[in-house]
């Protein structure tokens, strides 16, 4: 764990919220956010009843909540009946349905297509209708294998109106990974591109799908958007172009209310063993967390543009830029191309071509436009922009003070959110108008959340000035309910480890002041430029290609990216004598294959032998210093089967480069 105070110092400045912000914002000091929080503790269900108001219910809610802690059952807002997709789109179109809903910001520079709500209600139904007449009912799971195109937005609301559960998968994964979480779901329909588009190159995802769902039956249609002019193979039967689909179907299409407790959708996301797992969330708790989050953290009002530069392959994407955001009635922005393209000023280009006033990205996009130079921001006005999200991973103070000055022009609020894929939305951030900020804290818990410091043994660490594992206490609306298929792993994933609450997985450190700053992973997860691997599915990737016999995979520090991967390997006595660097690329490039580039290793090292304990378990403490190249803290290795394998590791790693 790393003592951020210890390595930047105690003196960490304090930015107090900026005035023009503090005059308009929905929270608008420190006292009203201490005021509401604790009544959002001391009553969470009635400040809980009183946030169900965010929504347009079609019958009102009941109980506000119901914990039981022995089933690890969570239910929020029961009586009631909503629907997610009406939520989002059918209640804006009687007051603005001539509003830009969605901007779609294409791969080309300049090129943008604002869709209003009317337009994007004609859109949803159609595709839901499109989805009734391919047999797909309430209850059933869709995959949505799409780049960053509008129809991905409409599918995901088409499914949420006829009661479907979508499955996004990001359009980075590989073959095997998209076919594992059609399987696991049990998915009956598939939506994918004849190709995808992203920093100027073609992405071959009709490909990718087709060899996915190769002899598959569970899969009955498959849906393909026209994203480019590129002739695809169409299986006949299986394979539709949903556009010519779309065009047969009216844009009238009656919404399914749902129980709020209701699935929505289901998300896959690594953890520190076995298969990704499938995160599912519900209707009317994540819809409210989603919106109420939302509209307090940026702070969102009814004329601003919103543009979140994640992924709707994550979670981010999911809940801050299509449901958080459009259940506001906010305009929402899908950005489909990299910060890099076709230039390092494409973020500020997009954001003074479109007005935008708030802006949201990761860490590890900040330090790939920073270090091109202060240039490529200041050539744009920005003078739009008022409020700055960072999500994804810690931001380093230096990153922080960087979005603050140069991007911000030091007039913006900064606000770094620490949330997960199973809390729904945001758990710890500031609030613009109310939190002063210390740069690479996530400062203060939103509204009914109870961050829980406790030390290995499961002792809470009460008070200011502790470190250790971040827990949560009670429940929130947006918690994830359960894994797909897997309520045991549920369990014990999340509520066996420390009895009563829910482990993140994080460090974390409460600072004097009560501050949150979140340290990194405790578990075997790494975060790997804002995306979340599981080192054991990397490794069991390696361990399936015929040179090695096994493997160990660790994060290291890396300038970009955050954490970098990497895989110590022992090949087989047959590869032995292979040339190593031709060992490292081929296995970089079959991670690649298996999982998807997010996982392939930055570097791996061929190695005799791996430290271990005497009843083989594989000593990750040691091989996270020797690949970060701290060889003269490697600590206690007497425990080990073979103390003398440390030396030959920290020797091969001398000799790489
Ligand atoms: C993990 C969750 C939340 C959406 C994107 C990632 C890390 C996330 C922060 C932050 C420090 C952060 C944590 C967390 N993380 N945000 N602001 N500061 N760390 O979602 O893929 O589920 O990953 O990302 O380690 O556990 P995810």
């Amino acid at each position: 764990m790393v003592d951020i105070a210890a390595r930047f110092g105690s003196f960490v400045a304090m930015y107090d919220p900026k005035p023009d912000i503090v005059k308009h914002a929905h929270v608008n000091s420190l006292a009203e956010y201490r005021r509401l929080y604790r009544l959002s503790i001391d009553d969470p269900v009635a400040f809980w009843r009183r946030q169900a108001d965010l929504l347009t219910w079609f019958h009102p809610p009941q109980t506000i909540v119901d914990r039981d802690y022995d089933a690890v059952d969570f239910s929020w807002y029961s009586g009631g009946r909503l629907n997610a997709c009406f939520n989002c789109v059918d209640r804006h179109v009687a007051d603005k349905g001539e509003k830009t809903a969605i901007i779609w910001a294409a791969d080309e520079a300049g090129e943008y297509r604002h869709i209003t709500y009317r337009e994007l209600k004609h859109e949803v139904c159609r595709l839901a209708n499109v989805l009734i007449a391919h047999g797909v009912k309430s209850g059933d799971r869709v995959c949505i294998y799409l780049p960053m195109v509008p129809e991905l937005a409409y599918a995901m609301l088409a499914c949420a109106r006829i009661g479907a559960i979508h499955s996004v998968v990001f359009a980075g994964f590989s073959a095997d990974s998209l076919r594992d979480r059609i399987i696991d779901a049990g998915c009956k329909v598939l939506l994918t591109a004849n190709e995808g588009v992203r920093g100027g190159k073609k992405i071959p995802l009709k490909a990718t799908a087709d060899a996915a769902v190769e002899g598959l039956s569970i899969i009955e249609s498959v849906l393909v958007v026209k994203r480019t002019a590129a002739e695809v193979p169409m299986r006949a039967g299986r394979d539709h172009w949903l556009a010519d689909e779309m065009r047969r179907h009216r844009a009238t299409c009656p919404v399914e209310w749902m129980s709020p407790e209701s699935p929505l959708f289901i998300l896959y996301t690594s953890g520190s063993t076995g298969k990704p797992k499938g995160v599912l969330h519900t209707t009317g708790g994540y819809l409210v967390y989603a919106a109420l989050t939302h509209k307090l953290v940026f702070d969102v009002h009814d004329d601003d543009v919103y543009f979140c530069a994640a992924d709707v392959g994550w979670v981010t994407g999911h809940s801050y830029i299509v449901y958080g955001p459009l259940a506001n009635g906010t305009t929402t922005v899908m950005f489909e191309s990299t910060p890099l393209y076709p230039d390092p000023g494409r973020y500020w280009r997009v954001i003074d071509d479109i007005g935008a006033t708030i802006f949201y990205t990761a860490p590890t996009a900040l330090r790939a436009v920073l270090r091109e130079g202060d240039d490529w921001v200041t050539r744009h006005s920005r003078k739009s922009l008022r409020i700055l999200g960072s999500v994804g991973e810690p931001i380093n103070p230096e990153v922080w003070t960087w979005y603050h000055d140069v991007v911000g022009d030091g007039r913006c609020a900064v606000v770094d959110t620490w949330w997960q894929t199973e809390t729904g939305g945001i758990l710890i951030a500031p609030l613009p108008g109310a939190t002063p900020c210390k740069p690479g804290s996530a400062t203060l818990p939103f509204f009914g959340v109870e961050p829980i410091l406790v030390d290995e043994e499961g002792k809470e660490l009460h008070g200011n000035g502790v470190s250790g594992n971040l827990c949560l206490r009670a429940s929130w609306p947006g918690q994830a309910r359960t894994i797909f298929g897997d309520h045991e792993r549920f369990r014990e994933t999340y509520f066996t480890r420390f009895p009563g609450l829910y482990f993140t997985g994080d460090g974390c450190r409460r600072d004097e002041d009560g501050y949150y700053w979140i340290t990194g992973r405790v578990d075997d997860v790494i975060n790997v430029a804002g995306h979340r691997l599981g080192t054991a599915e990397i490794e069991s990737a390696l361990v399936a290609h015929d040179a090695v016999a096994e493997a160990a995979v660790v994060g290291y520090p890396h300038d970009l990216k955050g954490t970098g991967i990497f895989a110590y390997v022992i090949v087989k006595p047959d590869a032995e004598r292979e040339d190593p660097a031709q060992i490292a690329g081929a296995l970089k490039e079959h991670v690649r294959h298996v999982i998807g580039a997010i996982a392939t290793p930055d570097r791996v090292l061929v190695v005799p032998g791996l430290p271990k304990t005497r009843s083989g378990k594989i000593m990750r403490r040691i091989l996270r210093k020797i690949a970060a190249g701290e060889f003269e803290e490697l600590g206690d290795i007497s425990t080990l089967a073979d103390p003398a394998v440390v030396e030959r590791v920290v020797a091969a790693r001398q000799a790489m480069r």
